[in-house]
């Protein structure tokens, strides 16, 4: 039974609308304090459609100061507003019709973010998922594509510039020191992908040429002064270009292609046709301010919003239960360019730590869902990494399955049979099966079944034969409304490392498919069988991470070893390395929790130092095998009773053990490039940057003496070693005076950049301990603080709830109470971002009992209030389950 009041959304109840919107012409008349909004639809009754079905269109928030059917004004017994919606009756059954709304809306007070809003003196817009709908009443869903022209008047002085979607087609001078820009888009667009921009910023420009020789002009809008941060953006935006021309076949359409940075903005970036909005954290960058990892992020995200543009914009989804269709594909097409842009297995790396240490969380805490859910309250909560990461792991499934060209050949069916349509998941599934012969419907319950997979294996080995018995089962847990679960189609990269180190090949495979080293795992038992093996070889499962999948594989040591030596592909060596250090640390958890003495495997200190000495390994994935699980990685391998203050001593002690063994390796690693090298953000400066930090951190754990690391701060000449340091003394030497003397000093440097600040929150708010919640709080009243900014937001607050354990989880309870007040005061503000920060707390029934519990009251505490959004209602009612 549904309630009356209730406001899920079924995709069983997906129906086309009744009427068919061909063109809107929308005039803005841009004020701060009111902005009125003229919209022209010309719209006719769909073939087929009940002919006295009324024109149902959403809003939200808006005053309505206008309605005309074909020009003449409605009469009031003609139309109704009712929860949010106007609608209009009697509507002619066979001829189109033109309706013109008028409404008034104010961006300056618009703090939500969401729809047209206006802040630090710029108009911007934001109009995924349902933003549209707080501009002008429309049918505000991505199945309804229409062509759209839009004229912007504002005034010039304050306003000199005026960007919509498509290309410029007038411009012109208005009384009153006002003056008018006219922008068409010709490819039809849902209403989320509309963006409108006016203000006062800088440009770049630039042009790319495609491959079918027509010149685009790229520009590039930022903040006055900030033109010189612009140029690696612009750069990684042509090098995307260029790339999805050669890997895809994919060229630009427009004449033009805009990105516009701003600084209040909720999320990463928005892929609006031809004009791109960016939180400018994303686009900003130059090496005194950003930091390796900001500059991959950049080009990772720009590359990310301009693909798109394809697979997205061109094609787009029919439903937002279909969300994943976009952005799951276009993270896979993303982390692709990164791994050809960069180190193809150092990004793997990065990519599996980034899946376990979110979305596996995600997948196994209250708030798991499919890729593609069923049902939502408020589909802002479903911009998830389920629907992202995972959603891009199940494409790159479907690649390894059917084989690169393969994949490409279902991909080119896709663009080629659904361009301009708004589709569904399983119109993308059917292209691949259409296009290679292969059936995918087993495969397809990825989509559809939520829970991270489990998979045990065991193995034995005949050594008279040679033979080798692989047992694989597997089983998905139960998850919020799904309780029973079926087995999938698990496609696991396996190889075979001999005694030397050397990769075996089986002469022959019973028990289920393999094809090059790809074990087709189908059932929820399955025994391979491997013939002409000669010795008993290290077996290496989910190779590349082949399957975002947990195993359960109780390897011999010495195997793991092997595997960490010797496996040619390098993901599984980290990932070898990884299960070395979190078997350790679980241990010393344990030891530290009974009061034992913290047992130090000399297998994992002996592998490290090895790893760290070998010079045949590139610097960026020494370092990633060089950096021990985090706290939360640590929490998450335990799984319950978690005492975070217990992993903190733990693993300082672990990592100190570490320190000393390798002593000499990471001596030698510390020492700094020439004085005079010129700085290059590419991926191999970057990665002896990263290796020669984590050295230093080791060396400072092993000295326990804070010199060299401020030596280092005071001798940085870019942000990544400077903000290295920073993180060393502030977490390692946290009351020293060299700690004191850096923070001031970065306070000081960068006093007037916000967004370079918000290095320095997140740094003071992740140490650890129980004066974390005093720190955050005092931090809160510093004037570079504000709590109208999601990124100072979420470099404070955020971080300090999703990534200072021991801090966050005091014993005493009191961050969870700073926390929900925080909650409760944000969300009047912004219940977008308030949702999402939210989140941090829910795996806390995973901690122990007394911390547990204390989490718990606050919890109920800010499910009792009767007037949260709906967002946070949303996300809390599903944590308290
Ligand atoms: N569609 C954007 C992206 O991934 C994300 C986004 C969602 C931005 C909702 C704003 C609002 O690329
Ligand atoms: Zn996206």
């Amino acid at each position: 039974m549904r309630a009356d009041d209730d406001r899920t959304v079924y995709l069983e109840d997906y129906r086309p609308t009744d009427f068919v919107l061909e063109t809107v012409e929308l005039i803005f008349e841009l004020g701060e304090n009111l902005t009125t909004v003229g919209s022209e639809m010309r719209f006719y009754r769909r073939g087929g459609a009940d002919q006295s079905a009324p024109l149902v269109l959403d809003g939200d928030s808006l005053a309505l100061s206008g309605l005309a059917l074909d020009g003449k004004p409605l009469l009031p017994e003609r139309y109704e507003q009712k929860h949010d919606k106007l609608i209009i009756h009697d509507l002619p059954t066979d001829e189109p019709f033109t309706l013109t709304v008028k409404t008034r809306i104010k961006p300056a007070e618009n703090t939500q973010l969401l729809g047209l809003y206006r802040t630090n003196g710029i108009y911007s817009t934001q109009c995924e998922a349902e933003g549209f709908r707080r501009i002008s009443y429309f049918y505000d869903r991505p199945d309804v594509l229409a062509v759209y022209t839009v004229t912007i008047i504002a005034d010039k002085a304050t306003s000199p510039l005026l960007l919509s979607n498509g290309n410029l087609v007038e411009q012109k001078e208005l009384e009153d020191g006002r003056h008018m820009a006219k922008w068409h888009d010709p490819f039809p667009k849902p209403a989320y992908l509309f963006a409108l921009v006016a203000g006062d910023l800088g440009m770049i420009e630039d042009k790319f040429t495609t491959m079918s020789r027509r010149d685009v002009t790229l520009r590039l809008f930022v903040e006055h002064g900030k033109e010189g941060r612009a140029g690696y953006a612009m750069n990684s935006l042509k090098r995307a270009m260029k790339w999805d021309e050669e890997r895809f076949g994919r060229e630009y359409d427009l004449d033009i292609f805009m990105i516009v940075a701003v600084s209040d903005f909720n999320m990463g970036a928005m892929e609006n046709k031809g004009l791109n909005i960016f939180n400018d954290r994303l686009i900003l960058a130059d090496p005194e301010t950003a930091t390796d990892d900001d500059y991959g992020r950049i080009e990772a995200v720009v590359a990310h919003e301009y693909f798109h543009n394809w697979t997205g914009n061109r094609i787009t989804c029919r439903d937002w239960f279909q969300l994943s269709l976009k952005e799951g594909l276009t993270v896979y097409r993303e982390h692709e360019f990164s791994a050809d842009q960069r180190s193809r297995s150092v990004i793997r790396v990065e990519e599996v730590k980034f899946l376990r240490a979110h979305q596996f969380p995600e997948d196994s805490g209250p708030l798991a869902h499919p890729v593609r859910p069923t049902q939502y309250l408020e589909i802002d909560n479903f911009y998830t990494t389920t629907v992202y990461e995972k959603g891009s792991e199940v494409s790159r499934m479907i690649a390894t399955i059917l084989g690169q060209d393969n994949f490409r050949k279902g991909l080119d069916l896709y663009f080629e049979r659904h361009d301009g349509g708004a589709v569904t998941i399983e119109d993308y599934l059917k292209c691949f099966e259409d296009a290679t012969g292969r059936d995918l419907s087993h495969f397809a319950l990825w989509y559809h079944q939520a829970g991270t997979p489990e998979i045990t294996a065991s193995s034995e080995y005949d050594e008279k034969v040679g033979r080798l018995s692989l047992t694989l089962s597997q089983s998905t847990p139960s998850t919020p409304g799904q309780k029973e679960k079926k087995p999938l189609h698990i496609p696991l990269r396996t190889g075979f490392i001999g005694p030397n180190g050397d990769d075996m090949e089986p002469s022959s495979v019973s028990g289920g498919e393999r094809r090059d080293d790809v074990l087709h795992l189908t059932k929820e038992h399955q025994t391979f069988v491997f013939e002409g093996l000669g010795a008993r070889p290290a077996v290496s499962l989910n190779r590349d991470f082949s399957a975002p999948v947990k195993i359960e594989y109780d390897l011999p040591k010495e195997d793991l070893v092997r595997i960490a030596q010797h496996e040619s592909d390098l993901v599984a060596r980290w990932d070898a390395v990884n299960t070395l250090a979190l078997n350790t640390l679980a241990a010393a958890t344990r030891a530290c929790q009974s009061g034992e003495t913290i047992p130090v495997d000399p297998a994992l200190t002996d592998t490290l130092t090895g790893f760290a000495e070998d010079d045949a390994l590139e610097p960026a994935f020494k370092a990633l095998a060089l950096t021990l699980p985090s706290e939360l990685d640590i929490g998450r391998r335990i799984g319950q009773d978690i005492d975070p203050d217990a992993i903190h001593l733990a693993r300082n002690t672990v990592r100190d053990a570490v320190a000393k063994a390798g002593h000499k390796a990471f001596s030698a690693l510390s020492v700094s490039p020439a004085e005079d090298a010129p700085f290059s953000a590419d991926a191999e400066s970057a990665g002896k940057r990263a290796l020669r930090n984590i050295a230093l951190s080791y060396l400072a754990a092993a000295n326990g003496d804070a010199t060299p690391a401020k030596e280092a701060y005071d001798r940085a000449t870019n942000m990544t070693d400077r903000i290295a340091a920073l993180r060393i003394l502030a977490h390692q030497f946290t009351g020293a005076a060299e700690t004191k003397a850096a923070l001031e000093d970065y306070r000081e440097r960068f006093a007037r950049e916000p967004l370079v600040l918000d290095k320095w929150f997140t740094t003071q708010a992740t140490i650890a301990g129980p004066d974390a919640l005093e720190r955050v709080q005092n931090l809160m009243s510093d004037t570079a603080f504000d709590i109208g900014n999601p990124n100072r937001v979420r470099a404070l607050v955020g971080a300090f709830a999703s990534s200072n354990p021991s801090g966050f989880n005091r014993p005493d309870g009191a961050a969870y109470s700073f926390f929900a007040n925080f909650i409760l005061t944000s969300d009047k503000r912004n219940p977008t971002l308030t949702a999402r920060l939210m989140t941090a707390m829910r795996s806390f029934s995973a901690l122990e009992k007394t911390r547990r519990e204390k989490a718990l009251i606050e919890l109920e505490r800010i499910a009792s209030h009767d007037d949260l959004s709906r967002n946070l209602r949303d996300i809390i009612d599903r944590m308290l389950k």
